[in-house]
């Protein structure tokens, strides 16, 4: 496996353009099933996670083209199965249960399963199918669900760690084909549910509110092709300007949009980063001296989840403490014990990371099991002194397009290993 060899102390400086959204894609690649035409989504980031979804989507008969930043698609018909070893690879696949119960009436899907960063139930997914009226039964790994006659109905989708992101998603391509209408309440509210709820519109479906805690769904006979430009990745966005931070540089965000970092820029600016928007981008520099913070994730509009392990890895090299508490996966701390290991001194209590920054970081062999984890690997490196090998960096070509390439550009020193 690949591991990515980072020689640290040298700050990122320059501008770095921003990909599509990863986890906007992955729902409105599965929104495709939702009908038999042809539809083209521009703006589709590099990523594996992007060739895994589509090569789900070709073993249930679409066909999928991939061009320069574009995906043709068109699933002129199509299976009612997911089968286990392609879900077990991305959890995400979980969002074609939704269209192909709106579209078949009927779908078998391995059951995903927990991982690393925690459990990852489906219950909530489930409940809003039985609510627009489908029988749901669990047999031998694979969620089966059938509804003939799919209606329109109030689904809250609240749960033990608040909204659901793939939930909604999977509850809004299912009831886009139902009769009649659907309220969804404590829908989520992230940009990436606006996003899939624009490409459904396109489609001839009747969505609103997406973006907010209320979604309103009225049922179509049929959907139609569309075309679609993916909203820009706000994680991708965020992790960047959290590692020229953390290099003391300056990196500008070309196609950021600002509107979906307010809790990272807020969090910023509280430590004393200068953050500037113009027509070029949003500008990231620090002041003379970082302040620590205490942060909490949250679901949209709050702190995200996909951004604590990076901020994690910058508050260990501010002086003082920072307390910093997950509540959207239990799990979500591995990161913790490979920092330490650079040197930083990071403590885990039950929820909460305790921080005491301004440790020097010194570079070691590292090792990450998830995406977010392993950024904030690649960022402590950036900073820490001498060599900083991040092995299995096959979880960042999962969600970073090309980031080897992008941090060179900003002036990094960083070499791709090729591994065994
Ligand atoms: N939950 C339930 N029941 C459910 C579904 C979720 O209890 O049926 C709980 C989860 O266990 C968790 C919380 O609700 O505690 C929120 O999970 P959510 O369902 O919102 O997560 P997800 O939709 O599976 C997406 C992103 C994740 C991101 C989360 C939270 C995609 C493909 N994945 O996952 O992205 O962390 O929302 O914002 O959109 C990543 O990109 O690295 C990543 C993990």
């Amino acid at each position: 496996m690949d591991s990515l060899l980072i020689e640290g102390g040298r700050p990122l400086n320059g501008v770095v353009q921003i990909s599509g959204a990863k986890n906007a894609v992955l729902p409105i690649m599965a929104a495709t099933l939702l009908t038999r035409e042809r539809c083209v989504i521009r703006n589709v980031p590099d990523l594996e996670d992007v060739r895994t979804m589509a090569q789900i989507l070709r073993t249930m008969g679409a066909a999928v083209q991939q061009g320069e930043g574009t995906l043709a698609m068109q699933a002129a018909s199509v299976s009612d199965k997911a089968d286990y070893e392609l879900v077990r690879k991305m959890r995400g696949s979980i969002c074609v249960l939704g269209p192909l119960l709106g579209r078949l009436r009927r779908a078998t899907v391995s059951i995903p399963g927990g991982c690393v960063i925690g459990m990852r139930p489906i219950d909530l997914h489930l409940k809003g199918m039985r609510a627009l009226g489908a029988k749901v039964q669990m047999q031998s790994g694979y969620v089966r669900v059938r509804g003939a006659k799919l209606a329109g109905a109030p689904i809250f989708l609240g749960g033990r760690a608040g909204p659901t992101v793939l939930g909604t998603a999977n509850v809004i391509m299912a009831a886009v084909l139902a009769e009649g209408q659907t309220t969804i309440e404590n829908a989520a509210c992230e940009p990436e549910v606006a996003d899939l709820a624009r490409f459904l519109n396109a489609m001839g479906a009747k969505v609103s509110g997406a973006g907010g805690p209320t979604v309103t769904v009225i049922g179509v006979k049929e959907l139609h092709g569309a075309e679609h430009e993916i909203i820009p990745d706000r994680i991708e966005a965020a992790t960047y300007a959290i590692a020229g931070v953390a290099t003391r540089g300056v990196v500008t965000l070309a196609g950021a949009r600002l509107d979906h970092l307010a809790a990272v820029v807020d969090k910023l600016r509280e430590m004393g980063v200068k953050v500037e928007s113009h027509a070029g981008g949003i500008t990231f520099q620090r002041g003379r001296s970082l302040r620590p913070v205490d942060i909490t994730t949250q679901p949209f509009p709050g702190f995200p989840t996909d951004m604590q392990a990076q901020m994690l890895a910058l508050l260990t090299l501010v002086p003082g403490i920072s307390i910093i508490t997950e509540r959207i996966f239990e799990a979500r701390f591995t990161h913790a014990a490979e920092l330490v290991r650079l040197g930083a001194d990071v403590a885990i209590e039950g929820p909460s990371a305790i921080v005491k920054g301004g440790s020097p970081l010194s570079g070691a062999q590292v090792m990450a099991s998830d995406l977010r984890a392993s950024a904030a690997l690649v960022i402590a490196g950036l900073v820490a002194k001498g060599i900083t090998q991040v092995n299995r960096i096959y979880h960042l070509d999962r969600g970073y397009e090309r980031m080897d390439d992008k941090l060179r550009s900003l002036g990094a020193r960083v070499k791709r290993e090729p591994g065994s």
